[in-house]
């Protein structure tokens, strides 16, 4: 028993159907997500990194019981309370838990709805989680919040499409802290924001982080975007973890061709950090409809040798924390 473990994902596994023919009859499925399994501990922020399609989001989903999944587990254990298997429960069982499980998007142009005010998208979760509150404290509820992201109080009477990009971050930010959260699940925060202002959000998160006391799941196809806010991080090929590990550890000695890969391909500008050798991944990623036989990576791998196809390699301890799905990296 981990102490302090508010999140434990065991060997999920989400399946999407695909239709196709004339009479779109069921093809075959997705795997997006192939029996993956990691855990969060309190105060920590932990990274799922990737590129696009891998699966990241659909692993937010299913610790939100947005998706269900077709085998597996997402422990989560409420304040004060005992783990609960949230992918055990129905819609209506997972109700009461969603206050403490919050979500922010990719993209705050679409995940804000335009023909609400600023105020009346941030009061609705405190409307249903909190059903008691009256309007004047939710109001002021509203000020509180909207301060903390670093915005004016008469922000709350403004509607989605008068604000700058950043400014609707923080407006989703302040949506998702608005219940007291324990857990945010971040699903790229600030990949559809100009580079000049995704620090100053990251920046925000982090101190929100502090301030709140809040477990993050930090979705992110960046790698560079991940080493400066992560603790540990999981790196995902085709719906499986290929490398986890402490942020730090990853970046200085990653093990799995496919983290270097990604690795080598970050320009590093600081003087005095050692070049890495551009490793130039070949071939397309599969598609996650038709997967390889065995390991995942071996069609683009620089270092697959034939019996890379007859088994996937498990994840194996190399170093403290620190796990690989490789047994021929060195
Ligand atoms: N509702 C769905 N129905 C069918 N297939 C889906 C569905 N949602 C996702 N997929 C497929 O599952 C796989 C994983 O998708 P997912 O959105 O989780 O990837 P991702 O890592 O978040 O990618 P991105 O970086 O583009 O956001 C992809 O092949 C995607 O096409
Ligand atoms: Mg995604």
């Amino acid at each position: 028993m981990v102490p302090d473990l508010l999140l434990e994902v065991q060997d999920l596994r989400v399946h999407f159907p695909v239709y196709g023919g004339l009479l779109s009859r069921r093809i075959g499925e997705v795997r997006a997500v192939d029996g993956i399994s990691f855990r969060l501990r309190r105060g920590e922020t932990f990274g799922l990194v990737g590129e696009s399609g891998c699966g990241k989001t659909t692993v937010g989903k299913a610790v939100l019981n947005l998706v269900r999944p077709a085998s597996g587990s997402v422990f989560f254990t409420p304040p004060g309370g005992e783990p609960v298997d949230l992918a055990s429960l129905t819609r209506s069982g997972m109700r009461p838990l969603r206050a403490h499980i919050q979500m922010i998007f990719q993209d705050p142009y679409s995940s804000l709805n335009p023909r609400l005010s600023v105020s009346e998208i941030m009061s609705e979760p405190l409307r249903i989680h909190f059903p008691a509150m009256t309007p004047a404290e939710r109001a002021e509820r509203v000020a509180w919040l909207l301060g903390k992201v670093g915005l004016p109080p008469e922000a709350a009477a403004g509607c989605p499409h008068e604000f700058s990009g950043g400014q609707r971050q923080r407006i989703g930010i302040a949506r998702a802290l608005a219940t007291r959260p324990s857990l945010i699940i971040a699903d790229e925060p600030v990949s559809a924001l100009d580079v000049s202002i995704q620090a100053q959000v990251l920046n925000l998160l982090q101190d929100l982080q502090e301030e709140f006391g809040l477990t993050t799941l930090f979705i992110a196809h960046d790698l560079s975007v991940v080493e400066h806010v992560c603790d540990r991080i999981a790196v995902m090929y085709l719906g499986s973890i290929v490398e986890t590990g402490p942020a730090a550890e990853v970046f200085r000695a990653p093990l799995h061709p496919y983290t270097r890969a990604l690795l080598s391909a970050i320009p590093r500008p600081s003087p005095g950090t050692p070049r890495r050798e551009r490793i130039l991944l070949t071939g397309e990623v599969p598609s996650a409809l038709n997967q390889p036989s065995g390991c995942g990576f071996r069609t683009r791998c620089p270092i697959a040798r034939p019996a890379c196809a007859e088994s996937r390699p498990a994840l194996a301890e190399r170093a403290p924390g620190h796990s690989a799905a490789c047994p021929y990296s060195t």
